[in-house]
């Protein structure tokens, strides 16, 4: 009886121990722990993961924070030019130096971020934390103190909170850069930038600016971002002062409706799985102005006209020198002739000629 209670009571324990293990998904990692290929950090609320995640099409992993829902986002990439093979069980470690890397037996650790050691600060300690933003933040153990943060270091996703621009005082550069091509995270060809002194949102192409989302206007706006529901979806705050020049955005409406807007590698920014897209800077083909696009070249019809003006002004103007020289000579032939009547025609039938030959 007793024994029977007592296994009773064990299996109690076990099923509670795992469903306890099982929902215990831990946001943070502390020095000397680690996150294997088949474990994950869920923040707080569960609204993001951070994991080893095996890209489609493609023989690599790459450690990625996503939205947790069904086909998310990789809103963030620890490794986007260092790729894992598929094959390896790489490891993310937090360790005692207070460094955070990715380990895979024979190769060298890809680093992510690290603390200083031998500060006062970091006394007490140094964790990595994944917050319900989605942005993974190494900081000191009490949280007072944030070394590194993922949002300073974005790819190719733009979420509620981060910053697009740049920090005066340290020259930092908040932008975006695209895929190579859909599965290739590595840096591609566009980026997303603000340009502190216009205020404006700018896609550049390997640096030539493509498209410019006009300035924040009185209605909370931009010009070319997708003016008539931009304000059911997004409020925009600009800070610009001597340290800082930088947009950033929070999500309003729905908020389950969390927008992603992604650079995409063909040029298309969208947001994520919404089907909007913000901006098509593929279509800008340099010729016009359409939609924010930069006109880069003259267009092929204006600069034709222009052209065609100039032979003709040149043409005639030769024309005419023709035709005066013309007159003049035969002028002079004619008032040396004495008799008029006959040479009228002569003179009439060799300007006809001249003409015609020109
Ligand atoms: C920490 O740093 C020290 C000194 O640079 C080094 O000897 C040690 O191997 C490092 N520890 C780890 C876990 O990397
Ligand atoms: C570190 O702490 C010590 C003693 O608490 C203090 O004297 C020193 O100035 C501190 N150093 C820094 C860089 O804060
Ligand atoms: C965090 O820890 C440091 C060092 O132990 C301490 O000086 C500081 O007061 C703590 N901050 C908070 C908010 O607890
Ligand atoms: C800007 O840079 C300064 C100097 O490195 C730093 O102290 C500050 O935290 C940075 N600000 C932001 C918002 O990253
Ligand atoms: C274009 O983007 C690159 C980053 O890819 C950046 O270094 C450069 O400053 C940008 N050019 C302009 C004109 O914004
Ligand atoms: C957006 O609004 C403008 C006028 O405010 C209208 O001309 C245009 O058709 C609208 N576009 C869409 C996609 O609703
Ligand atoms: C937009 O954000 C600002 C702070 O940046 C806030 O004061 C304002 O209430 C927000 N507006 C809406 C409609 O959420």
């Amino acid at each position: 009886m007793a024994t029977c209670v007592m296994m009773k009571n064990s299996i109690f324990l076990i099923i509670f121990a795992c469903l306890w293990t099982c929902h215990d998904a831990r946001d943070t990692l502390a020095p000397g722990d680690t996150l294997d290929s088949s474990s994950s950090l869920e923040s707080a609320s569960a609204k993001f993961t951070l994991s080893f995640v095996d890209q489609r099409n493609s023989n690599f992993k790459y450690l990625a924070i996503r939205r947790n829902k069904y086909n998310p986002n990789k809103a963030w990439i620890g490794n986007r030019n260092r790729p894992i093979s598929s094959s390896s069980s790489p490891l993310l470690t937090l360790d005692s130096n207070y460094t955070l890397k990715i380990t895979q037996t024979g190769e060298d650790p890809i680093v992510i971020c690290s603390a200083p050691q031998t500060s006062n600060s970091t006394s007490s300690g140094v964790v990595a934390t994944l917050l319900d933003s989605g942005n993974l933040e190494l900081q000191e153990m009490n949280g007072s103190r944030v070394f590194w943060q993922s949002f300073d270091y974005p790819g190719d996703t733009f979420l509620p909170g981060m910053k697009l621009g740049v920090n005066h005082s340290d020259g930092h550069i908040w932008s975006l850069v695209s895929y190579v091509d859909t599965y290739n995270p590595a840096l591609g060809p566009f980026s997303l930038v603000w340009d502190p002194n216009e205020h404006e949102l700018k896609i550049n192409k390997s640096g030539v600016v493509y498209w410019t989302s006009g300035v924040l206007r009185s209605d909370g706006t931009f010009e070319f971002i997708l003016p008539n529901v931009s304000k059911q979806r997004y409020n925009f705050s600009i800070v610009s002062n001597e340290n800082y020049g930088y947009l950033t955005y929070t999500a309003v409406g729905d908020q389950s409706l969390q927008p992603e807007w992604v650079l995409y590698s063909s040029g298309i920014l969208q947001e994520y799985e919404g089907q909007m897209n913000i901006v098509q800077a593929q279509n800008c083909d340099g010729y016009d102005t359409d939609g924010g696009c930069v006109r880069r070249f003259q267009s092929t019809k204006s600069s034709g006209t222009k052209i065609d003006k100039w032979v003709w002004i040149g043409t005639s103007i030769a024309a005419a020198l023709v035709l005066c020289t013309a007159y003049y000579l035969l002028r002079r032939r004619r008032s040396a002739l004495p008799s008029a009547g006959e040479n009228r025609t002569e003179i009439e039938n060799e300007m006809l000629i001249f003409m015609k030959s020109n």
